[in-house]
């Protein structure tokens, strides 16, 4: 098998016996002993993991930053790739970078475990833009939760870093002064919510130069493969050989980047993974036609948003609708930056779990797939009868995906998305909405309706309703009729589904709000030339005031310097480079054994058996622990209410039954994954009352 060379921190290490299961998360933690990036959710959603991953591209020949949830990243991915950890970016032995001091003194940690992954996000973003706006720092945590700081010192730390840079002294903060020494030796930050005020010298000699070997040695150009206990990765590098890989292993699977990251919990069928990441011809814009673009299958999603900039600014303003609409309405509400960075276009209208944005609005906008195998290709519309319920794939055994085509839109044509999720972006859509309709002498000539996000597949369109509104004035009756139309045209798709009560009634709310929603924006843009202008950005605000009641004399607090205004925990500066230890962080004894839980997965049931036979025999593990291993009482809890380990009843989602020892956590996890739970289920607690 090949030997993989990745840069972590400015060194190179050859991996020689690469395991593709292995995450980047663990690698970096477990074999480069870099404790500070933390793992957290493990599944891409809390940041935690962040580091930033460059690359040298040869098209722009320049390096590439960008920040990635190492917990979703295989190693094997990694191949001639550079990462920067927190270690890399400052430490306390030598000097904090600014990031790492800012959010340290602005008091954006308290338990410092997201901390990590904040400075990493605004480092990738610091790289990319050194004076970036409020909105392009709030823009790039989007993807890091803090569950404890709460994010306005955090977000007021990273402020100072922005082209705006708003300090908590207003009028007098101490730039207005001229005064550009740090504002803590000012006599009134007593008052103020951060002491962290002052010019901004960011002190860019800390950071790492881009591995010059990266530049001169072309990593990308020659095929690898690694093989792993149960997994193989192949790493083509010309679409010929991705094609006669596939030929090959007709089950194998063909991922950009996230595909075996996303699956580490569940046993991996398929033990073949062809990655198309190296291959240059099909990342980016592969062809811009007076009809369209052609986008390449391995283009990442920001990517993709950068070459739709790019359109908007050349087409003229009628061609580029479709375009906008995507910028304007899909990519707020999308996936964090470190998804985006990797995910790629294709793999999202193709995602094998969840729910994607992207499908609807290619159903809507008539997209085409070319599809390619080693002796035929071909051509489909994308459609919703390409994406069942049951998620089977159009795809032949030895077909990929090449690219995918956007037609420009046509004068007279308004495309709107709109989604409805648990909050804004970063997260499934509980329904989302691609709308098209095309007006010739002021009727709809052409009409398209797609939802995603209901159970009928990954998206659902609407063709009776669209067509009995062709050649229509758009005006109230239209709407009537549409609203009318769309419900009937549900219904019936709901008596078909197996379990119609998998259509929640609020989803079905949703179909016609949204529909309405559609209506109006039209209508709007129909009188004034103008879709409405929802959401206007306002840089987040905060305050917070300090009691500076004269209970001492001005040299008693001098003396005791640290009265009366805020100061850093002595954690912070520990937190915010990495070297904070948490229980995870600490080396393991020899021979340390691995414990993966089993949750409950339903709400309020009597267990009725707990079935461990398979799992007990998966690689690696060397028992089962639950409620009858408990030395003493299994009740725990101030009055209790609960269970070290579940084992007769359960009350909610998530409740501990037993837990798989193994010897790596990889193992443990993948078998807790086999243990089987049966359930008697009980009535819905509905009420606080005993
Ligand atoms: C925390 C988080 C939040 C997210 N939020 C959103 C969101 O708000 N909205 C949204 O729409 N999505 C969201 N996603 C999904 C995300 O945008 C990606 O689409 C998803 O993770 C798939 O990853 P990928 O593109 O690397 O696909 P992969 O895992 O590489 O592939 C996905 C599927 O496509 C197939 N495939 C890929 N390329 C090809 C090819 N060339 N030929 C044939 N088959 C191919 C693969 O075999 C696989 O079945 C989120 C994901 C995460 C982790
Ligand atoms: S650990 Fe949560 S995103 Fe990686
Ligand atoms: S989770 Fe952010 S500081 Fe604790």
């Amino acid at each position: 098998m090949d030997d993989l060379v990745v840069f972590v921190n400015g060194k190179k290490i050859t991996v020689s016996k690469a395991d593709p299961e292995v995450t980047l998360a663990h690698f970096l933690r477990d074999k480069c002993g870099l404790k500070g990036t933390k793992i957290g959710c493990n599944e891409g959603g809390c940041g935690a993991c962040t580091v930033m991953v460059s690359h040298y591209d040869r098209k722009s020949a320049k390096p590439i930053h960008y920040a990635v949830n190492s917990c979703l990243l295989s190693l094997a991915w990694l191949h001639g790739k550079a990462v920067t950890t927190v270690e890399g970016v400052g430490n306390t032995a030598t000097k904090l970078h600014p990031i790492q001091s800012k959010l340290a003194n602005s008091h954006g940690t308290q338990c410092g475990f997201c901390s990590p992954g904040m400075v990493m996000s605004m480092y990738a973003l610091l790289r990319n833009e050194p004076r970036p706006t409020q909105q392009q720092i709030e823009n790039c945590l989007i993807g890091n939760y803090c569950r404890c700081t709460g994010y306005r010192p955090i977000i007021d730390g990273f402020y100072e870093f922005s082209s705006a840079s708003p300090c908590a002294l207003g009028q007098n903060c101490c730039k207005n002064q001229g005064n550009t020494a740090d504002a803590t030796n000012a006599a009134d930050t007593t008052n103020a919510a951060s002491n962290t005020v002052g010019e901004l010298s960011p002190d860019y000699l800390q950071d790492y130069i881009f591995p010059p070997e990266l530049k001169v040695k072309d990593y990308h150009s020659a095929e690898k493969c690694y093989k792993g206990e149960r997994v193989t990765w192949y790493q083509p590098a010309s679409v010929a050989r991705l094609l006669e890989l596939k030929a090959q292993f007709p089950k194998a699977k063909v991922v950009c980047a996230q595909g075996v990251g996303n699956n580490l919990s569940a046993p991996l069928q398929d033990s073949t993974i062809i990655s198309t990441s190296n291959i240059q011809e099909l990342s980016g814009l592969r062809e811009a036609t007076p009809n369209g673009i052609q986008i390449g299958s391995a283009t990442t999603i920001s990517q993709f948003w950068n070459i739709l900039s790019d359109m908007v600014e050349q087409l003229p303003e009628s061609q580029s609708a479709l375009y906008k609409t995507i910028l304007a309405d899909v990519r707020p509400r999308f996936a964090c930056r470190q998804v985006i960075n990797v995910a790629s276009l294709v793999g999202n209208l193709l995602i094998p779990v969840g729910q994607s944005d992207l499908t609807p609005v290619c159903v809507a906008a008539g997209a085409v797939l070319s599809l390619r195998s080693v002796n035929k290709s071909r051509s489909l519309l994308v459609t919703d009868k390409l994406f069942p319920a049951d998620r089977k794939s159009f795809l032949a055994d030895d077909e990929v995906v090449e690219s995918l085509f956007f037609p420009h839109s046509a004068q007279g044509e308004f495309i709107r998305f709109y989604k409805q999720g648990d909050r804004k972006s970063v997260t499934n859509s509980i329904v989302n909405a691609a709308y098209r309709v095309q007006f010739t002498d002021s009727k709809v000539s052409a009409m398209s309706i797609v939802y995603g996000g209901l159970p009928f597949g990954m998206a659902k369109a609407f063709p009776q309703t669209s067509q009995s509104l062709i050649g229509r004035e758009w005006n109230e009756k239209l709407l009537e009729e549409g609203v009318a139309r769309l419900t009937a045209e549900l219904n019936s798709a709901t008596s078909d589904l197996k379990s119609p009560d998998s259509l929640t009634s609020y989803q079905k709310t949703l179909v016609t709000s949204l529909f309405y929603k559609f209506y109006s924006d039209v209508a709007e843009k129909l009188s004034t030339g103008k879709f409405p202008e929802v959401g206007q950005y306002t840089a987040i605000k905060g305050k917070q005031l300090y009691d500076d009641s004269p209970v001492a004399t001005s040299s008693e607090v001098s003396a005791a310097s640290h009265c009366f205004k805020p100061v850093p925990h002595r954690s912070a500066d520990l937190h915010v480079t990495g070297e904070a230890t948490y229980v995870d962080d600490m080396p393991p004894y020899a021979d340390e054994l691995h414990m993966a839980v089993v949750y409950s997965e339903v709400a309020h049931a009597k267990i009725v058996s707990i079935d461990t036979s398979e799992a007990i025999n998966a690689l690696g593990v060397r028992g089962y622990v639950s409620a009858e291993d408990v030395p003493g009482s299994n009740v725990c809890g101030l009055i209790g209410e609960e269970r070290v380990f579940y084992n007769e009843k359960v009350e909610s989602v998530g409740q501990i039954l037993g837990g798989i020892v193994a010897d790596t956590l990889q193992h443990a996890q993948i078998a807790a994954g086999l243990v089987k739970v049966e359930y008697e289920k009980l009535p819905a607690i509905l009420t606080i009352k005993v």
